[in-house]
């Protein structure tokens, strides 16, 4: 089915259960907008980060999914009513360890994620990501990767598998009990599953920029944004050609894997480089200049999921708008098309106009609970 417009979706209800300091919390969005008040670690980060699981089932704050579970409890649940043309949608994930996560859409049990992902969709932004540019490399794999999961279905299974052949040769070098041809066994399996991500990944990456440099030039004019994926080479090759470059390098490091005991290189190494007229902005670009980058992301990360899902996403703006001057501010604001729904935090009203508190709902938040 080939579609012209994009279905307009909303969120309309979230229920948490035991899900980080919500033992119970249960809301309705009724506009457009929401905005979500409350003093600091009251708990609205928590509630954009429930939401931005259920598209992702993943989180840029977690290591494992029980840290999502409330303090002392066994299982957490997140459940939402997602509305799309006229159809309701009920999603729901019971977290549940040591046992696998529990998927269900409708009510049925779905048990690849693939069938669950992309049922609902939202762009997170949050003043964090201003600083995406300056952090560590795996702030930026971990944000492109959840911005690739909502798009091509089948890069959740990739990754794990790639993880998961990974770890285990990792833990047979850290014990120094490998010989040769089980390193040669990992590196063949290694390899493949190590270029299956490396390509999703610079085939993303070459989409965003292309989207995001529009977005960038309207703010930042006369400055051109690239960005290029670090990896083992600078070019977009097929599978099978990256992954036997891969298995190349890996012959010819694996003595100094094994004196080093470590994973030397593959997709948990590689990196993202943003360039302005070709200066490389991780390290010369200003504040400012970096801030303009991530905004273009974060539009462009929008616009890819409606060019692909043919859906609106949300959009998640945590403690952002506050931390934008003026102009970034209604930059983003005047980029948005109104049938975008969008929740919002922040600690006090103080960073919005009139016009726009006028049109949405605020909910205040404090220690994991709705009050008034
Ligand atoms: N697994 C958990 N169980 C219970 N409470 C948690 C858990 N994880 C985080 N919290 C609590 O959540 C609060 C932080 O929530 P957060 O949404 O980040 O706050 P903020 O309102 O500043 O965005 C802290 O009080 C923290 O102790
Ligand atoms: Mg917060």
């Amino acid at each position: 089915m080939f579609l012209l417009y994009n279905i307009i979706m909303k969120l309309r209800k979230l229920v948490l259960k035991n899900y980080r300091n919500y033992e119970d919390f249960e809301y309705d969005f009724s506009k457009n907008k929401t905005l979500i008040i409350g003093k600091n670690a009251q708990g609205k980060t928590n509630i954009l980060e429930a939401i931005h699981y259920l598209c992702t089932l993943d989180s840029n704050r977690i290591k494992k999914d029980s840290e999502l579970i409330m303090f002392n409890k066994e299982f957490a649940n997140i459940k939402a009513n997602v509305e799309k043309i006229d159809t309701d949608l009920e999603l729901e994930v019971l977290l549940n360890p040591p046992k696998n996560k529990i998927l269900k859409v409708n009510g049925i049990k779905k048990t690849k994620s693939r069938d669950f992902l992309r049922v609902l969709s939202s762009v997170n932004f949050s003043s964090s990501d201003l600083l995406l540019l300056r952090g560590e490399p795996q702030n930026r794999r971990k944000w492109l990767d959840m911005a690739i999961f909502q798009v091509y279905p089948l890069y959740d299974e990739k990754l794990s598998k790639f993880n998961k052949i990974r770890l285990q040769k990792a833990n047979y070098l850290s014990q120094g009990i490998i010989n040769n041809d089980m390193l040669d066994v990992f590196n063949q399996q290694l390899s493949i599953a190590s270029a299956n991500v490396v390509y999703l990944r610079m085939k993303y990456l070459m989409e965003l920029e292309r989207v995001a440099k529009m977005k960038h030039s309207a703010m930042a004019q006369n400055e051109e944004l690239k960005i290029k994926y670090q990896t083992i080479t600078d070019e977009f090759l097929p599978v099978k050609e990256l992954s036997e470059l891969i298995y190349q390098k890996l012959i010819e490091i694996k003595d100094d894997e094994m004196r080093r005991q470590q994973c030397l290189i593959g997709a948990h190494r590689d990196d993202i480089d943003f360039y302005i007229n070709d200066i490389d902005s991780k390290k010369f670009a200003s504040q400012g200049q970096q801030r303009t980058i991530v905004l273009a992301l974060k539009l462009a990360e929008l616009q890819i999921i409606k060019d692909k899902i043919k859906q609106t996403p949300l959009l998640l703006l945590d403690d952002v708008l506050a931390e934008l001057d003026n102009l970034r501010q209604n930059y983003l604001l005047n980029a948005i098309e109104d049938d975008i729904q969008m929740v919002i935090t922040s600690v006090d009203t103080l960073a919005f106009e009139e016009k726009f508190l006028k049109n949405v709902d605020i909910i205040k938040i404090s220690q994991g609970k709705i009050v008034e």
